[in-house]
């Protein structure tokens, strides 16, 4: 069952454009140029009940757009949408106590208090009964590893412990749809893990809907099923993310380092990016040879010191998409 329904959404920005000279600032007032900035040129989707649901896209391409849209926080020029029966910018109030929403670059808590006096905020907000609060509370902070930070204001809370924070403030009242905008973003690798871990959790046990974007790869390898993805303001994938890691996450990036300066070699599929004077930075076509045979390769053949494996940015796939 679709718990969204998003049909032609459009939404532009007018920009002024502020001249610097008095002289054109004056004469501005009478001509008022401005530039019109199409965030969203008609997009249409829906999402399941239950659905991690990934936006992906380059900056600028209308992903944030679309949340604040979808989390009743801007009005859309035309189309519609509805989540759970209700229009998001009209039915402002009982739509918000039925939402979770996390803004990466923003916070939602009160910067001057500790993150606990938020979350008892949230308890009178949404009457979340005492046990459950209590709970809820208990379990998330232990899951997520602050209960050291409870009582600091949040402008002191480093910026992985203020996210791990946003999350739990946007979770305490079990919202049945939550909008995650960069929920990952500044993280280190151990941090991201706690907090894709958490949110798998609770997409399990609550059968919780959520909508992500993120510029992590990892993020949505490990969480979305199903991605959108967005550029300039036009869906131009919505699919399983498996479609698309077949057709174009043939290429992996592999940085070795070395103990030892690194020789010329040739293996099939395996291009060169970057060569340093210890380290080198490979793209292996999957297709042409797997990846596993070129780290034995590079084993074998030279004085490896460390490799990781990656997938391409996405903006790479979205290159690649293109071209096609
Ligand atoms: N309040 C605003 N006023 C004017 N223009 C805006 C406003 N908000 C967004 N835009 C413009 O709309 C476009 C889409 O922005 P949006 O924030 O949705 O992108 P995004 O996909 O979230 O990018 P990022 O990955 O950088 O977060 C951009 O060109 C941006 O400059
Ligand atoms: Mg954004």
């Amino acid at each position: 069952m679709p718990i969204i329904h998003v049909k032609r959404l459009k939404k532009s920005f007018k920009s002024y454009n502020r001249e610097q000279w008095l002289f054109e600032a004056l004469k501005s007032l009478f001509s008022i140029k401005f530039t019109i900035n199409e965030a969203l040129k008609g997009i249409s989707f829906e999402v399941k009940e239950g659905e991690i649901l990934g936006l992906i896209g380059p900056n600028g391409a209308g992903k944030s757009t679309a949340i604040k849209i979808l989390s009743g926080l801007l009005w859309p020029d035309s189309g519609e949408a509805t989540a759970m029966g209700m229009i998001p910018w009209q039915n402002r109030v009982k739509y918000v106590a039925n939402i979770g929403a996390v803004f990466g670059q923003k916070t939602q808590m009160m910067w001057d208090l500790p993150p606990i006096d938020s979350f008892y905020m949230d308890k009178d907000l949404y009457s979340i009964p005492e046990p459950e609060f209590t709970q809820r509370f208990r379990k998330m902070t232990q899951m997520l590893e602050v209960e050291e930070v409870m009582k600091s204001p949040v402008r002191e809370l480093s910026l992985g412990e203020r996210m791990r924070c946003e999350i739990i403030n946007a979770l305490l009242h079990n919202p049945p749809l939550v909008f995650l905008d960069e929920p990952t973003i500044g993280l280190d690798v151990i941090a991201k893990d706690k907090l894709r871990d958490f949110i798998f959790d609770v997409n399990k046990k609550h059968k919780t809907t959520f909508i992500i974007t993120t510029h992590d790869m990892q993020d949505i390898e490990k969480l979305c099923s199903r991605i959108i993805i967005i550029n300039h303001g036009t869906i131009i994938y919505d699919g399983p993310l498996e479609d698309i890691k077949k057709k174009y996450l043939t290429d992996k990036h592999i940085e070795v380092k070395l103990s030892s300066k690194p020789k010329r070699f040739a293996f099939k599929g395996c291009k060169v990016l970057e060569k340093q004077e210890y380290q080198m930075k490979l793209e292996q076509d999957t297709t042409k040879k797997p990846i596993q045979q070129l780290i034995n390769y590079l084993l074998q053949n030279f004085e490896v010191a460390d490799i990781t494996v990656t997938n391409p940015p996405i903006e790479e796939i979205i290159k690649k998409i293109y071209r096609e």
